[in-house]
């Protein structure tokens, strides 16, 4: 019979059948002089495909290496007890054939990458690095967390926009700004959509999206990067315990949505055999509690001279932000999620609403994992026109390009708020990777904007 063309992931549907499958060579087995195995991947999966006999005399079989790309025809059948093969199937080929043929010798795949390659290695090399299983399997999960996102807000009726990424305001403060020359004028990469969410509010109604932002971060971090995926969502006539409520709801929904995914939840076993599926409630906690756990706890802040050398240590006070390091220690020790509640208005944005109990508080929100930190930042927004006026004096913002923003305020304001979520910080949580550089499919951090 003619050969039918699947995919891998077909194989199963298609045990007994004549087929024809082409790929790239994953792995690659000489037994003797008659019987080769070839571990074939198409980016659908992996499956062994077994060639005997004259298949294996000719020039390309005794030359055949790992990422040359071949197509195979032949009958998948059911691997006998004992042997183990991906899928419980083999491909046994009657017929296969080169299509592109990668190096051997010195140029070999292998040769470029190994184990002990250094991170840079890695990183210059990572267009090769991503046909590895590892990092393929986190670009899958990470387009199952984005299609998560995507039915999530589906399911509580929040509309999608794309938000232009070319701007001329700030949203997160000046210092992590990358500017660029727009015809002439100064513009921006955008740090935040948060602003033009809100003038959706009054047209479509609840939004979100999912899309870049960019942050000029100078610092190397385990989970700063310059260009990060950002999910932000904004939602009107809420009061803040409705901004709890529903990251509570987003996060537990999309990694419920990828444990109940068959290939999601075989990934995150294989890579994080530890996690533990975050359960509604998170606990809450006041900034004012965070800040007496820490002094309890011995967990000290740096004292800096003015040109940021350490100088000294000290206890953490009221009005200190506090630092990735304490953060973490305390995320850690504590071992669950934690919304963190009310920062003080001066080390938070200038758009933050006031709490109405405690002026010198803001409605605002992280939510920290352990090993990661901080993976949203949220709030409840100025909806008073004076207020904001007072927000943009406050952290020396000049209102001027802000006009549309402000208008908000102007026609028709309303109670509302909305957060942020970094993409890339929720998979290293979710695959315990050790950065964020891990989960992204091109990083993008000081010193690195290639490939
Ligand atoms: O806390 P951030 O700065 O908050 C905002 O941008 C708000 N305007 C969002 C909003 O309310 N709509 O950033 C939000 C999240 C952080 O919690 C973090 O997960 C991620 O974005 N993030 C970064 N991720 C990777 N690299 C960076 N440099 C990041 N900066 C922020
Ligand atoms: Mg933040």
């Amino acid at each position: 019979p003619v050969a039918k063309k699947i995919r891998i992931r077909d194989s199963t549907d298609n045990r007994g059948a004549r087929v024809k499958v082409s790929g790239w060579v994953h792995r690659l087995r000489v037994q003797g002089k008659d019987m080769m195995f070839v571990v074939l991947r198409d980016g659908s999966g992996y499956i062994q495909c077994v060639l005997t006999g004259r298949q294996c005399h000719t020039y390309d079989a005794l030359t055949l290496s790992v990422e040359s790309t071949v197509t195979i025809h032949g009958t998948i059948k059911v691997v006998p007890e004992g042997k183990s093969a991906p899928g419980g199937h083999e491909l046994v080929a009657d017929y296969w054939a080169v299509l592109g043929k990668a190096p051997g010798g010195d140029d070999a795949f292998g040769s470029k990458l190994n184990a002990e390659s250094s991170p840079d290695i890695l990183l210059d090399q990572r267009h090769l690095v991503i046909r590895g299983e590892t990092a393929s399997s986190v670009l899958r999960v990470r387009a199952l967390l984005l299609k998560g996102f995507r039915d999530f807000f589906d399911s509580r009726h929040l509309t999608e926009v794309t938000p232009p990424l070319m701007v001329q305001t700030q949203v997160e403060g000046g210092s992590t700004l990358f500017e660029f020359d727009y015809y002439g004028e100064k513009a921006y990469l955008t740090q935040s959509s948060q602003l033009y969410l809100e003038t959706c509010l009054a047209s479509i109604g609840d939004v979100y999206c999912l899309t870049e932002s960019f942050r000029a971060e100078r610092s190397h971090t385990r989970r700063h990067l310059s260009e990060f995926t950002h999910c932000e969502v904004e939602l009107a006539f809420i009061a803040f315990d409705d901004l709890l409520d529903m990251m509570e709801d987003m996060v537990v929904s999309v990694i419920g949505s990828i444990m109940s995914h068959p290939v999601g939840s075989k990934i995150v076993a294989e890579l994080n055999p530890n996690f533990k599926v975050p359960k509604k409630p998170f606990r809450r906690m006041n900034y004012v509690d965070a800040i007496a756990w820490l002094r309890e706890h011995g967990i000290k802040k740096d004292v800096k001279d003015e040109n940021d050398v350490k100088i000294g240590e000290a206890d953490f006070e009221f009005g200190d932000d506090i630092p990735e390091g304490p953060e973490r220690r305390m995320t850690d020790t504590i071992g669950e999620p934690i919304l963190l509640c009310r920062f003080p208005a001066e080390v938070k944005s200038f758009y933050m609403k006031k709490c109405p109990e405690d002026r010198r508080l803001t409605e605002s929100v992280d939510l920290l994992m352990p090993g990661v930190g901080e993976v949203v930042g949220g709030s409840m927004r100025i909806s008073d026109l004076d207020e904001l006026f007072e927000g943009y004096k406050r952290e020396g913002i000049d209102p001027t390009p802000y006009y549309w923003f402000t208008d908000q305020r102007k026609y028709g304001t309303c109670e509302h708020g909305g957060f942020g979520l970094g993409v890339e910080r929720l998979l290293a949580w979710l695959l315990d990777r050790y950065t964020v550089r891990e989960v992204c499919l091109y990083p993008r951090f000081m010193g690195r904007c290639q490939p």
